[in-house]
């Protein structure tokens, strides 16, 4: 949610800048906005919608050349997307220009202060009445680095800020509490990131930051300090992916090239797990055999896509180790005054590692005593680090806003810690647990042959034109019928929902009229009571005029008579199945949704990452 960049070095800053933004879009689109020293001046250039709209802008009025510069590509919280509201922000002289990703709580407060005082304020944003402090505090004779010290004690709430003194073209300073900023490292160079996307050409050593940190970036070097000016340091860290991963490579959007990378981000999350022995270990499980074996509770929070994720966790984990799993969204978690202590183990699940309201939610775990383990794909961010333990998923980035391989890597995720915890806790025998991963290990096949069978385009392309889409399932079927739901939303902008398919029966039944696309998740064979009932929700819909349009488990003839079109899967263990079934539903939803004409990657009114609660 925001994207932010900062560079100081030899090249035109204003290039690094613009290319960072285009890399950083995809967490809000807004506005965008960049800010150059140039000589004793700011020069810079804002402007509301895209980037699109920035860059015509230098074309039409050219900024000077420099080579320090920073830049936001904005999604808006304080003020309408308009220019006005569109960063940088200036101080009162414009010798100050900020960037800021975040909200500043006690913003009117100090905005008062400032009107009080005699500051004309030019737009609605809290980010402006830090670059007038900023300003002040340069004006009184602080370098930039004090200057932002000094300021960040004054603010409450979450903020990365990155500016720029016109008077000192060798700094670029920035500070993060609660919201994301990343340090790119290079030769005669470096930059700044609300994530390493943003300098990712230029280099892959980054550093990551710790909460209440002031970040100097000059030509030669990075120093880091607290918010009270004492020494203090960064993680050093490579990151393992090249600018080849954020690329397009011939997809129309960032979504379907990650869609169709899903088998390989499936195998490399299950990469390396087995010892040997043939026994299953994580290397980034920081908590001991015997801390896992005192767990009596586990509660799994994340947000959206990662919280289906993590619907799918509770069968897997309840059917192998028997501990009872509670599935809550973060973002209510904290406000139902949850029952924890010291043998709950709470599951943190976050593609991004940076969204607040699971940050949130785990601080006050941890503040209760409970352990706190993450499932996140992303080195260097906030939930990890804030974390006692972590898996990482191995999906590589993800920048189309829709997750779709996060989803997927999360589940294996997911399974592994399962699987994990059995074996610690004893609960499954080895050779159960070896032909569970072996399954696993058959799984980025499977997915691959979904991928394969591509009439589930203009199946999606007949839809252009329907105005709601409802979803079932049964069991771990159920998240994946949310999930399928969520990305029709997200993306076509249509009415969708996904039920579980026994309660069709109490209510959601109403809503079906005739013609009405129903998608239905049927469980694999082998689990017939459930197949059966699943069987009896679809006759219920079809009765009532529904077209049913069915995911089912190749050789499973049963359901044919009673749906209208049949989209096969491939034959894997009920619990597995969501790797396979979610698969054609993000296929559905972006062929849909190009077909309607949509920005596909950049959805209305969302960003990747959501950086405030
Ligand atoms: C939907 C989607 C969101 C995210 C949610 C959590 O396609 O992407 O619902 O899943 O915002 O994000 P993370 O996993 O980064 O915490």
């Amino acid at each position: 949610m925001c994207g932010i960049v900062g560079y100081v070095g030899e090249k035109q800053a204003q290039a690094v800048v613009i290319e960072g933004l285009r890399r950083l879009e995809y967490r809000g689109y807004d506005s965008a906005g960049i800010a150059l020293v140039d000589g004793g001046a700011v020069a810079w250039q804002k402007r509301a919608g895209k980037l699109a709209n920035l860059e015509k802008a230098i074309v039409d009025e050219p900024l000077a050349l420099s080579t320090t510069g920073i830049g936001h590509t904005r999604w808006a919280t304080h003020g309408a997307p308009n220019d006005a509201n569109a960063h940088p922000h200036l101080g009162r002289g414009g010798r100050l220009a900020l960037v800021h990703n975040g909200i500043i709580e006690n913003f009117v407060e100090l905005r008062t202060g400032l009107e009080n005082a005699g500051h004309e304020l030019a737009s609605e944003t809290d980010t402006e009445v830090a670059a007038h402090l900023l300003e002040l505090e340069l004006d009184a004779g602080a370098d930039l680095t004090t200057a932002m010290q000094r300021v960040c004690c004054r603010l409450e709430g979450a903020f990365t800020l990155v500016a720029i003194d016109a008077t000192d073209p060798s700094r670029v300073v920035a500070a993060r509490r609660n919201s994301p900023l990343v340090v790119g490292l290079g030769e005669g160079e470096n930059f700044l990131g609300s994530d390493v996307a943003a300098f990712i050409e230029h280099t892959r050593e980054a550093l990551e930051l710790g909460q209440d940190q002031v970040v100097t970036i000059t030509r030669e070097g990075v120093s880091v300090t607290g918010f009270d000016g004492s020494p203090s340091e960064g993680r050093r860290y490579h990151v393992d992916w090249d600018l080849s991963a954020a690329e397009k490579d011939g997809h129309d959007w960032f979504m379907r090239k990650e869609i169709y990378e899903q088998p390989r981000a499936v195998a490399d999350s299950l990469l390396g797990r087995r010892t040997p022995s043939g026994a299953l270990q994580l290397d980034e499980m920081r908590l001991s055999d015997e801390e896992l074996r005192d767990i009596d509770k586990i509660i799994i929070i994340a947000c959206g896509t990662s919280f289906y994720a993590g619907m799918v966790a509770k069968y897997a984990i309840e059917h192998w180790t028997r501990i009872p799993v509670e599935v809550e969204l973060a973002s209510e978690f904290r406000y139902r005054d949850p029952i924890l202590n010291a043998s709950t183990l709470v599951v943190a699940i976050s593609q991004s590692g940076e969204t607040a309201d699971t940050l949130q939610a785990i601080r006050h775990a941890r503040l209760q005593r409970s352990r706190v383990l993450a499932i996140c794909n992303t080195n260097g961010s906030t939930i990890p680090r804030e974390s006692d333990a972590v898996i990482y998923t191995h999906a590589g980035p993800e920048i189309g806003v829709a997750s779709t391989k996060g989803f997927l890597t999360q589940l294996v995720a997911c399974y592994l810690l399962a699987l994990y915890l059995a074996q610690v806790k004893g609960t499954r025998f080895g050779d159960e647990i070896t032909e569970v991963m072996d399954q696993l290990d058959s799984m980025p096949a499977h997915i691959q042959t979904v991928l394969d069978d591509e009439a589930v385009y203009a199946l999606a392309r007949e839809h252009v034109g329907t105005r709601s889409v409802l979803f079932l399932g049964r069991h771990a079927g159920y998240p994946v019928a949310l999930e399928g739901a969520l990305k029709l939303k997200e993306l076509a902008y249509l009415h969708a929902e996904g039920f579980a398919a026994g309660e069709l029966k109490h209510g959601p039944i109403a809503l079906v009229e005739d013609r009405l696309p129903v998608l239905c998740v049927v469980p694999p064979q082998g689990r017939d009571q459930l197949r059966d009932k699943m069987l009896s929700g679809i006759q219920e819909v079809r009765a009532r005029g529904a077209r049913t349009i069915c995911l089912v488990e190749e050789g499973d003839e049963s359901i044919e008579p009673y749906a209208d079109v049949l989209v096969r899967l491939p034959k894997v263990p009920v619990l597995l199945q969501p790797l396979v079934a979610v698969v054609p539903l993000q296929l559905f939803a972006c062929e849909l949704a190009t077909a309607l004409g949509h920005d596909v990657d950049q959805p209305r009114n969302l960003a990747k990452s959501v950086t405030v609660e």
